[in-house]
């Protein structure tokens, strides 16, 4: 079934400069790029996005790393785009990551592991309204261009 997820390439990612291997692992794996922006999420803001996991012990570090820099927020289609875009990504430790996956490559630690990626159907909904309206997604047609 054709999916759409939300994949944010938070700041530790972004001050790697490694924001162009995120795109490509997901391009490489058959997943098409609809919509993105980079902005600097506020406290508040971030708060929001995160707020399932208000409470938890890492929950203020997380929200104090998320909100820190810019991070490249995309939104991006496919077969299966959720759980794909999730196995490329990774585990959320990166030291529990298996080989090849983009934290397993890329990530620092478990809050600063690069990448993050709905985790559902429902959250995918959640999430890309979060950031983006309708008319800032541009769905996925396939068109044939000469190399
Ligand atoms: P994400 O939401 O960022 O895609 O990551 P995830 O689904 O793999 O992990 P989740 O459980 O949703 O946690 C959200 C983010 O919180 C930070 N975290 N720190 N034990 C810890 O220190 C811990 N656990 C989670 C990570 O930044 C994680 O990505
Ligand atoms: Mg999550």
């Amino acid at each position: 079934m054709t999916e759409r997820t939300l994949i944010i390439v938070k700041p530790d990612a972004m001050s790697k400069r490694i924001s162009g291997k995120v795109i490509q692992a997901l391009e490489e794996q058959g997943l098409q790029l609809v919509a993105g922006k980079l902005l600097q999420l506020s406290r508040p803001r971030a708060e929001d996005f995160y707020g399932e996991h208000k409470g938890k012990e890492f929950y203020e570090p997380l929200i104090n790393f998320i909100s820190s820099n810019p991070c490249l927020v995309t939104v991006w289609e496919g077969a299966g785009a959720i759980k794909k875009a999730r196995e490329i990504i990774g585990a959320t430790d990166p030291a529990q990551a298996k080989e090849g996956t983009i934290r397993k490559k890329y990530a620092t630690d478990n809050r600063h592991n690069g990448v993050h990626g709905s985790d559902s159907a429902k959250s995918a909904e959640r999430e890309i309204a979060f950031f983006f309206s309708d008319t800032e997604i541009f769905p996925w047609e396939e068109k044939v261009y000469k190399k």
